[in-house]
């Protein structure tokens, strides 16, 4: 909680990627815990945010393709979330379908404004998709990839995000499905279960498109490593595990963990 107002603010982010300056919550590394805190409160919202593309010419390939799936991933959480709504998933249906447009395109050109301008208004959408609607066990159980193996925030998300949501569409097929759509899948002649099927392999091979593997083992993380990580992550990642579109136990986020070490 912030108590009271603060002085105005003025926000210009320089990459595409978070969408922070569109939410209520500022972030922050504790260093002596090891752990990420979060403050979450409408006097943090900024008065005034200038989102220009120009800015993010700059960015390497790599921080482009990291910040960039942090994006997809906000729209992906914020479209399935339990706290959603239909102007939320508005705002994060048109996010990921500009992810999948724009990245691989911002990654391979750093200076095709073009594609840097559809990153940056998807990770401006999926910042106001996520302060409105939410994160789910995507962000949370990425928590400790980002703390102890200091692994970038959007590389760890997006890590755990075809793993996520394989657990996740079991009983919400339909939302995945429609997922697997935005993700430029064509889904016309599938049930939901193969659809949704379909949204984990969208995922995997827009990573792979930029450059980035979704499996553990292929970012410095030992395969005997991850049980330990995913009772750390499960015990830090309360906060949003509610909101996650289907409930998650301590087991299921070990299985998890074991279904991200193990290339198939
Ligand atoms: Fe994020």
């Amino acid at each position: 909680m912030v108590q009271n107002p603060g002085v105005p603010l003025c926000l210009i982010p320089t990459t595409s990627g978070t969408g922070s300056e569109t939410t209520q919550a500022i972030v922050v590394d504790d260093p002596e815990s090891g752990t990420k805190k979060a403050i979450w409160d409408r006097h943090v919202i900024p008065q005034v945010v200038i989102v220009d593309p120009d800015l993010t010419i700059g960015m390497p390939a790599r921080l482009t393709a990291d910040t960039g799936l942090d994006a997809l991933v906000h729209g992906i959480e914020a479209y399935t979330a339990r706290s959603t709504n239909p102007v939320v998933q508005a705002y994060a249906r048109e996010c990921i379908e500009l992810v999948t447009k724009h990245l691989p395109v911002a990654v391979k050109n750093g200076k095709d404004i073009n594609a840097r301008s559809g990153m940056s208004l998807a990770a401006t959408l999926g910042g106001l998709a996520i302060s409105n609607g939410g994160l789910g066990a995507i962000h949370g159980l990425a928590y400790p990839l980002d703390t102890v193996k200091h692994i970038p925030h959007g590389r760890s998300v997006a890590i755990m995000a075809p793993w996520v949501v394989d657990f996740n569409r079991i009983g919400n097929e339909d939302t995945y499905a429609r997922i697997a759509r935005f993700l430029g899948k064509d889904v016309d002649n599938l049930d939901y279960r193969e659809a949704s099927q379909k949204a984990v392999k969208g995922i995997i091979d827009l990573m792979e498109s930029v450059g980035v593997s979704p499996y553990l083992t292929d970012h410095d993380i030992l395969a005997s490593e991850v049980d330990d990580l995913a009772k750390e992550a499960f015990r830090v990642s309360q906060r949003l595990l509610p909101a996650n579109p289907r409930k998650i136990t301590e087991d299921d986020a070990m299985s998890i963990y074991r279904a991200a070490a193990t290339p198939k």
